[in-house]
């Protein structure tokens, strides 16, 4: 059959043609260009030095605990329900008493500073602008008043490692009940630094050394050279370091003897609520409830300490039998979707932790960076949980979901 053409007329291609918003920077209309976590973390790949993305985006010795969780995320399979309306959605929970907008929190991470000059403030910052919680880590690099100052609106908790010397520890405890902070996290999967073989190999430490090779990479990355070159000085807000890596550090700091013991006497001493982070057995769950704890993340602190440990995921179930009436229980590890945060709320996980995913954004691109991951998870979770059929978090049930065989 013949096709009938007609002549175009410029009036009809004009408006065809898609102009570019300059009202956003040239890293926002990229940003917005990236459709998933991935997408972002390809993008962090290319602004950040070598060292950089991996101490970020690397996990323990043969990375499996990190890899094992994101394949279990792969192997969820829902079941959902349809001719239901779904037409309204609510994202929120009720975490630790105070309203979530959304079920997940920014996870405390280490030496934000060093992904992007924004570091902490800007991440607390996005968390503020969405509602959800953000937390400051002992390893940050902005310190507690720093980050209270710079987001007063911003619902923020705290992680704790327990210091060799229990003055340092009881001191920071002090500093952030004083400036807010109203959830204190204890992360217990630390007695030791984990073994990062990407450290090694880049020759990061920390602070980051001036090398033939770390000049070298300025070349490649002079922007990210730049901004941190001439912004406040790369360090830990609450400890010193002189030289060798976060797992040599982490080792030389804290303390290996943390016991149960250590967390009656932190139980006693913080009045808010008190969260243990790094359980990675029912039986330690068992155990973090009868002390008092209002919460336990279920984390093998994203596959960074122990390799081989348990898929957080695999074991949320039990842990769930357990102590889920009694204390909140979260998950993190591997995540970097909302399907996968939908996944975790329907096997029972109370919230979720994210880490890695928003710092990719942070890495792609500060501030806008970050927001733009909490836009994706966001419309993922209410999209997946529309076509699943729920319309509010409470509806996510065990029966919506399961593993299919490995
Ligand atoms: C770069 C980086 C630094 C981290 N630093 C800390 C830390 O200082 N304290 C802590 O409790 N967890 C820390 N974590 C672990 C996170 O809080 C969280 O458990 C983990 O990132 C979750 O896994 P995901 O990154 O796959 O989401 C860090 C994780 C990353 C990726």
């Amino acid at each position: 059959m013949k096709i009938q053409r007609r002549i175009l007329r410029p009036s009809e291609v004009l408006p065809l043609i898609g102009k570019p918003d300059f009202q956003k920077s040239r890293i926002e209309r990229r940003l917005e260009r990236c459709a998933s976590v991935g997408d972002i973390r390809e993008l962090a790949r290319k602004k950040t030095p070598r060292a950089v993305f991996d101490y970020t985006d690397g996990a323990a010795m043969s990375e499996s605990s990190l890899n094992r969780a994101r394949d279990a995320f792969a192997h969820v399979e829902f079941t959902p329900r349809v001719m239901r309306d779904v037409s309204q959605v609510d994202l929120t929970v009720k975490m630790l008493g105070v309203t979530s907008a959304l079920p997940f929190v920014l996870a405390p991470t280490g030496f934000t500073r060093m992904m992007h000059h924004g570091g902490e403030p800007a991440v607390a910052a996005v968390a503020g602008e969405y509602g959800i919680p953000y937390a400051l880590s002992t390893l940050g690099t902005t310190s507690i008043e720093q980050l209270a100052a710079s987001n007063p609106n911003t619902r923020k908790w705290f992680q704790l490692y327990v210091f060799r010397g229990r003055e340092q520890t009881q001191a920071l405890m002090q500093r952030a009940w004083d400036h807010g902070y109203d959830t204190l996290i204890v992360t217990v999967d630390t007695a030791v630094g984990g073994i990062r073989r990407r450290e090694v190999r880049n020759g990061l430490t920390i602070p980051p050394q001036l090398t033939i090779r770390t000049l070298a990479e300025m070349a490649t990355h002079p922007r990210w050279w730049l901004n941190a070159l001439t912004t406040q000085p790369l360090e830990f807000a609450s400890l010193s370091s002189s030289g060798g890596t976060v797992g040599d550090l982490i080792t030389k700091v804290f303390d290996p003897s943390v016991s149960v013991e250590d967390i009656s006497w932190i139980r006693n001493q913080w009045k808010g609520s008190l969260m243990i982070k790094g359980i990675q057995s029912a039986q330690d769950a068992v155990i973090a409830a009868s002390l008092g704890v209002d919460a336990v993340v279920l984390s093998n602190h994203g596959g960074r300490q122990l390799d081989r440990s348990p898929v957080p995921l695999e074991i949320l179930p039990s842990v769930v039998k357990e102590v889920g009436k009694e204390i909140e229980i979260y998950i993190d590890g591997g995540v970097t979707s909302g399907t996968d945060i939908v996944a975790a709320l329907a096997f029972g996980a109370h919230g979720v932790l994210v880490g890695r995913a928003y710092l990719y954004g942070l890495m792609a691109g500060g501030y806008a960076g970050v927001a733009r991951v909490v836009d994706i998870l966001e419309k993922e979770i209410k999209v997946t949980m529309q076509l699943m059929g729920v319309t509010s978090i409470r509806e996510l049930d065990a029966d919506m979901v399961r593993l299919r065989p490995f």
